[in-house]
Formats: C-alpha cells, structure tokens, sequence
C-alpha cells in the first residue's frame, strides 16, 4: 500500500470538489514533526494563487470536502494554508498485517511492467576494474534489485570496453607471452600486462608495427586475431565475474554487453546520420554539429562520430547501442550508471539518437551520474604510492578489518561462523558506504566510519536484525505464522508501525529516481525506531499476551523490511553476530 498516493487522490478529490483546476497538485508529503500531523498536503497555496483566493479560506473549502474515513482520522489547517493529516492507528495497524502475511510485504508491484536497461559496472578489457567502477557496479545493481522486485523486465547491460585500437598492442603481446612461457599467467594480474604492453608498443618499433597490423586484421575479423581477442576478453570477464560474486552482484556473463558488439553496426549507423544530413564531412572526420552545445567559441559543438583515420568513437558506439536497445529489447527505460564526467557525452548521443529518429521522445533516457570516491585528505582515492586502488586489494582489507573486530566483540564464533559474519559485514560495509550517500556528491572513503556498530551504517542494520531475531529465539518463536491484533496503544509503537507502513513510499523512489540513500536512510530509521520501541515496550514480558502477541507482529515486520530492504541494497544478513 502506497499511502502517499492514497492520500494524495483522497485530496485532490477534495480539492476538485472544492473547485480547485484539475491541474493543481495536492503535494502530499511526510510530515516532518508529528505536530503536524503524519502526512501533510502542501498544494493549497499554489491552489489559492490560481485562483486569486485566500489560501486559508481555500484550505477550509477543501477539509470540508474531506472524507474522514477508517484511513483519516482527523485533519487540521496549519499556517498560510496547510493541510495536517492524522492517520486512524487501527487503519495503520492493518497495514502492518497485510504486509506480515505478505512476502512481498504489500508493496505495489508494477501494474504495467516495463523494458528496462540498466547500463552498469561496464569495466574494461584487460584492465583491473577500479573504484569508478565500484561505484557503478554497486549503485546500479541496487537499482536493478529493486525494479526486478517491482516485476519489470530488466535486463542488465554490462557495457564492457572490449574494442579498439589498444587490442593490436595486446595481442601482440599476449602472443609475445605465450612464446616465451606458453600460459596465460601474464594475465593474472591485467593492470601488469596492460602496462607491459604500453611499454612495449611505446618502445619497440618492430612490436609497434606488429601490434597496428593486428588491429586492422581483427577488424576485418581475422580469425587468429579474433581468438586472441576473445582469450583477453575471457580471461578479464572471469576474473570481473569472480569480484561479481565477491560483492554479491547479480551480473553474470550472459550481461556482457560489449562495445564490440555494436561495431558491425557502425558504418550503416555513421552513413545514415550522413544520409540524413545529421552528420557532415569536416575536416575529413565525420562529425555531427549540434546547436543545442556550444563550445568555447559559442559555435555549435562538433561530435565526431568517425575519425579521419575512418576509425569509430565511444559515441559511435553509444548512439549504435541505443538503437540497437530500442529495436531489440522495446525499451522503455535506459538508465546509465557512469560516473558525472560522462554526462555531456550521454546528452549528446541522445540528442543525436532522437533527430536520427532511432528512438522514439517516450523512450526515458536517465543518466544516474555519481561523483567520485575521495581519500580521507579528501582527494581522490589512491594508494598511498598514488596508484589507483585495486577493488579486490579493497574487498581483502575491508574482510580483514572485518575479521578482526568480529572476533574482538565475539571471540566465541568458531572458523566459518566467523568467515560468513565477517564476509558479510565486510562486503555490506563496502557497499553500504557507497550506497547510503547522495550518489551526485564525491564521498569520502573511511573504513572506520563504515565498520562501525554506531550510526547509518551496514554493521548497525546487520546487528539490529540479528537483535530482532534474537527475540524470537529466546521465545522459541518463529517470525512467520504470527497471527492477531498489532495495537498500538504506546507513541513507540505507532512511530515504529507508521514508519513500517511507508516502505512502499521509500521503494518506488529508488525504482524512479535511483536514490538507494533513500532506502538506506529509511532503514537506518526503522533500526532506530525499533530499538526505542523495544527499550520502552517490553516484548516477552508484556503486560499480557494480546500485547506480547502484537509487539512481536511489530519485531517481526521490523526483521522482514529490513531483511528485504538490505537486500534490494545487496547486503547480506545474518542470523547472528
Ligand atoms: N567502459 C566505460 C568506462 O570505463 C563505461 C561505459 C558506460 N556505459 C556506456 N554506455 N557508455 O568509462
């Protein structure tokens, strides 16, 4: 149940009963003190402005024209002309049932499913996959979580650089390798043998020559140069696929949408923007100029689609991309996750894609851009030698800092009790950092901020179930197959059963705006509420059994949102810690 939407239509039926235009909006909203109320509607104003009214006059209109029903309990106008919106406790209650005997936990599923691509993680070949990447991976994972959770059709497209011109240097010297050695080892570790290779092709003339002659035959599809490619390109996504699993990715092989499957596509894609006039010969390279940016000089800003060498560009392969999503997989969302740098060049494919007519205006294109991961001196974040961070380097230290502050506090838990907590309070510590920050903003890396038991964090949402749990373990109880009345008699518990109640509310934000702050935000709430709930109302030893017998609907509902909101998040939980 979506009970700002159901208060939103309870309103705004009120509003046009009251004359309101149809197009004013009620701005149904959470309210942010409970002295005003649980929710409040906000749209009087711009209501009354319309209307050349009395704002507070309007609001008396429209409260008449509201029906107090087993929903509202009763309303009040506040200010210049706010509606405060109390909710019956029963009505909250049966809310929390409904979702109880739920394993969707009542949430309103998508009534009309829709495509939806998710352009995430997108590592490249031959290269380790660095922090950007992290954030991408992690991010944009969270978000196809939550749409799958919602019934729509995602599908993941791990748009993986496995093309270009770098592939003639490392083959060249992927062959070298194999000629002196005859294995793959060279490749354990790929920033090594990328860096190797650089050097090589920077040093060696003869290697050079060998090395541009590979990227002409392997792009007229020679087959050994083919082979050779695919080994580099294997090798890379089984070893991205390991750190996948690693951090509790849902990507697999089969995601792998490389550049280098739109390149058949290129020269048909560069002569029709040609053909349509949208892109012109200048310069010898082929170029689209768009009005809509402007560079320095205030001219409209050029967009190489083909260089002069007839080589294709990262737009290239973009605008092909879209197309080819929208023709093969009806589309109806693309959502890309890279990080901030990459939105001009996203605006301008799509520009380019929509005057080409290769996507149609209801196509949602959303570019969920994210900053960069700082150091804790607030630069971004390197080794102390000032390489870039190795994300597996990372995954080991974060389980060993894990390791060790799991057996300070418990030092009980025998071997693999204490490798399962720590991997997942580790891994959710990782990811829970990246997750619970407003993605648009740079975020400063801190492990001991996010391994922390205190405060918004992946340890303290962990514990907090493994709390829950523990109730019902002493009860010899099981969190399923409650049954009865919840009450709320205490302030506790209605706090803890209305915040329970607008989990639906938390979902779809993430599901439209990619916002899994939001959720974490939401769930950190919940943490909180419940432990003062459970400070002030005792469970067990309530008063009697009807009351012991609703708390425990209330813990249990509390254990089941944030089990599935940590993983919508892709974090783990325990049984015990
Ligand atoms: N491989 C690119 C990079 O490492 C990211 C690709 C993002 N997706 C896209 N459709 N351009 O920066």
């Amino acid at each position: 149940m979506n009970i700002q939407q159901l208060l939103s239509d309870k309103i705004k039926h009120a509003m046009v009963l009251a004359g309101v235009p149809a197009d004013c909006d009620a701005l149904v909203k959470q309210s942010a003190k409970v002295q005003f109320g649980d929710y409040q509607a906000n749209g009087i104003m711009a209501a009354a402005k319309k209307m050349a009214m009395n704002p507070r006059q309007l609001a008396e209109q429209v409260v008449k024209h509201i029906a107090l029903d087993d929903c509202i309990s009763h309303v009040e106008i506040a200010g210049p002309g706010f509606i405060n919106l109390f909710l019956n406790a029963t009505w909250i209650a049966k809310q929390n049932t409904l979702a109880l005997n739920d394993p969707k936990l009542n949430l309103t599923l998508a009534d009309k499913p829709q495509n939806i691509i998710v352009d995430y993680s997108a590592p490249n070949v031959a290269k380790e996959m660095h922090v950007g990447h992290l954030r991408s991976t992690i991010i944009g994972d969270a978000s196809v979580r939550v749409l799958a959770f919602l019934g729509h059709h995602v599908i993941r497209a791990n748009h993986v650089g496995d093309w270009g011109t770098q592939f003639g240097m490392l083959i060249a010297y992927l062959e070298k390798m194999q000629n002196e050695n005859a294995n793959d080892m060279a490749l354990a570790d790929l920033e090594v043998f990328y860096r190797t290779a650089k050097k090589h092709y920077d040093e060696d003339p003869v290697f050079a020559e060998k090395a541009r002659g590979y990227v002409v035959k392997l792009q007229s599809g020679d087959e050994y140069c083919r082979s050779m490619w695919r080994k580099l390109v294997d090798i890379t996504m089984s070893q991205n696929l390991a750190t996948y699993r690693r951090l509790n990715v849902t990507l697999s092989l089969e995601d792998t949408m490389g550049e280098s499957i739109y390149n058949a596509m290129l020269p048909a894609v560069v002569a029709d923007l040609k053909q349509q006039g949208i892109a012109v010969e200048s310069e010898g390279a082929t170029v689209v100029f768009l009005d809509e940016f402007k560079n320095k000089e205030g001219e409209p800003m050029g967009v190489i689609v083909q260089k002069r060498d007839g080589g294709y560009l990262y737009a290239t392969t973009d605008i092909a991309a879209i197309k080819y999503r929208y023709e093969h997989y009806h589309a109806n969302r693309i959502l890309y996750y890279t990080d901030s740098r990459q939105h001009q060049h996203l605006e301008q494919v799509w520009l380019i894609a929509h005057k080409a007519g290769y996507i149609p205006p209801s196509l949602q294109l959303e570019h969920h851009m994210f900053g960069m991961m700082l150091g804790k001196d607030g630069k971004p974040f390197k080794t102390r030698s000032g390489d870039t961070v190795k994300l597996n380097d990372l995954l080991d230290e974060a389980i060993e800092r894990a390791t060790t502050l799991i057996k300070s506090k418990n030092p009980d838990l025998n071997d693999d009790e204490l490798a399962t907590i720590a991997d997942a309070v580790a891994i959710g510590a990782v990811k829970y950092a990246d997750l619970s920050k407003n993605r648009t903003t740079d975020y400063v890396f801190d492990w001991d901020n996010m391994l922390s038991f205190e405060g918004n964090t992946a340890p303290y949402l962990q514990y907090a179930y493994t709390r829950v749990l523990s109730i019902f373990r002493k009860a010899g109880l099981s969190i399923d197959n409650l049954t009865g009345d919840i009450l709320l008699e205490y302030e506790k518990e209605r706090a803890l059963a209305l915040k329970l109640s607008q989990f639906n509310e938390i979902v779809l934000s993430v599901a439209n705006d990619g916002v899994p702050h939001m959720l974490c935000a939401y769930l950190y709430e919940i943490a909180t509420l419940f432990s003062s709930f459970y400070e002030h109302c005792p469970v067990l030893s309530a008063d009697s059994d009807q009351s012991k017998n609703s708390r425990l609907q209330l813990a249990a509902l509390s254990a089941k949102t944030l089990k599935v909101g940590l993983d919508m998040l892709g974090i783990k939980t325990i049984e015990k810690m």
